[in-house]
């Protein structure tokens, strides 16, 4: 058992991982302020660790009866909303989840992207560092690799961010590797995410993007609910097995399981600098996704194929034999898994946490 920091743990991956961190046992301090995500989502994750008592004692603090999960409203930018929560030196490590993710946004807003990805990673880790806790697992993300040469993609190859989001991710991996090399004590692990989709499935939490989605899984759900006429695709001449663009998507709670065998290393290992991919090794392309959603909800899906998104690659795979052999983790979700769990969240929550 650890007590664990988890910023941005009201996110998507966030909120995931934590029910995956208690069902092992852990004792929980999440800090997110909010801004794509609710308090919601962690009230659910207390009720399906079967945690009774969810309450609100203070004015953006809440708990479970037992304290093993905590909620506290704040800003992983400010260390008067950080440093307390290291004071007592009882956290034993840190999941750093907290920072925006909008590709196009980023294009549009570097200045808050590289405040909140990189500033929020510089405070965050000075805060660890005046607590004596130097253990953090990053969210990182397969973006880093740009447009590839080679798939499956391995850990070593060559990082080429291409829009203000991937430079901010390869920023932050390069300070955590400059930190590493300034303390023997540090423990850190870069976690390179392939494409998280799905949901737990219970149906009681999963993704719930603010205004029109960007990415394919909740269009394709958003369809599915009758809430959108068609979903584009975005290209169907890439040089692909149909023409459609490919990817490896992941179920979100694979991905949850394999931030627990992460901290479990860490943890168990000596002190380390650990940079793993967390994806099945499997393509997908567009039209998979769609033929295995539409199997999933029984509803058949409307697609129009439309010209190439600017910045999209062909095929983005993971060679995920590295996190297989160091940590013993693999995928165990099928993309049908992938869809039946994501169509049931979607069914029983259709306007997300907000309903
Ligand atoms: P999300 O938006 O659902 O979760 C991020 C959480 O961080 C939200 O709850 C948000 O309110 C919180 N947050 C944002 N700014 C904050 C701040 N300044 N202080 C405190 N909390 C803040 O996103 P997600 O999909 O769960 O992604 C989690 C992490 O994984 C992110 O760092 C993201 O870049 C990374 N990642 C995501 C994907 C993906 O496809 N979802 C892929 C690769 C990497
Ligand atoms: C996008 C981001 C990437 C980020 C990832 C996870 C871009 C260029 N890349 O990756 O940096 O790490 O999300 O957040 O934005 N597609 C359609 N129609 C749609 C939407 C998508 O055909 O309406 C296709 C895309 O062309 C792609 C696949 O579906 O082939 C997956 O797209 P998406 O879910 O946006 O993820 P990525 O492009 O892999």
């Amino acid at each position: 058992m650890a007590n664990l920091l988890i910023t941005g743990g009201a996110g998507f991956i966030g909120s995931h991982t934590c029910l995956a961190l208690l069902q092992e046992g852990h004792h929980l301090v999440v800090l997110d302020n909010f801004a794509n995500s609710g308090p919601e989502a962690l009230r659910r994750v207390a009720e399906l660790a079967g945690l009774e008592g969810w309450n609100e004692p203070g004015d953006g603090f809440w708990s479970t009866a037992d304290q093993r999960v905590i909620l506290r409203r704040g800003d992983v930018r400010l260390r008067r909303d950080l440093d307390p929560l290291f004071a007592s030196g009882s956290i034993d490590g840190v999941l750093h989840f907290a920072g925006l993710k909008a590709v196009a946004e980023s294009i549009q807003q570097p200045l808050q992207y590289w405040d909140v990805n990189v500033n929020g990673t510089v405070s965050l880790l000075q805060a660890m560092e005046a607590g004596n806790c130097r253990t953090v697992v990053f969210s990182s993300s397969a973006t880093l690799y740009g447009h590839a040469e080679r798939v499956p993609i391995a850990e070593e190859a060559p990082i080429r961010p291409i829009n203000p989001y991937g430079q901010t991710k390869a920023a932050v991996e390069q300070l955590l590797a400059d930190v590493a090399g300034s303390h023997p004590d540090w423990r850190i692990a870069r976690l390179r995410y392939f494409n998280p989709v799905g949901a737990h499935p219970s149906g009681r939490i999963g993704e719930d993007p603010q205004g029109t989605p960007s990415n394919i899984f909740p269009l394709i759900s958003q369809v599915a609910m009758g809430h959108r006429p068609e979903l584009e695709v975005f290209g169907s001449d890439w040089p692909t097995s149909d023409g459609t663009g490919v990817r490896d998507y992941i179920h979100v709670m694979d991905l949850a399981e394999g931030h627990g065998a992460a901290l479990g290393l860490l943890l168990a290992e000596p002190p380390q600098l650990l940079t793993l991919n967390l994806g099945s090794g499997q393509g997908h392309s567009v039209l998979d996704l769609v033929n295995a959603f539409s199997t999933a909800s029984g509803w058949s899906i409307p697609v129009r194929i439309s010209a190439r998104r600017p910045g999209d690659s062909a095929m983005s795979i993971a060679d995920p034999g590295a996190a297989q052999r160091r940590m013993g983790w693999r995928t165990r979700r099928s993309l049908a898994e992938i869809c039946r769990d994501g169509w049931a969240w979607q069914q029983a929550n259709p306007r997300g946490y907000g309903a």
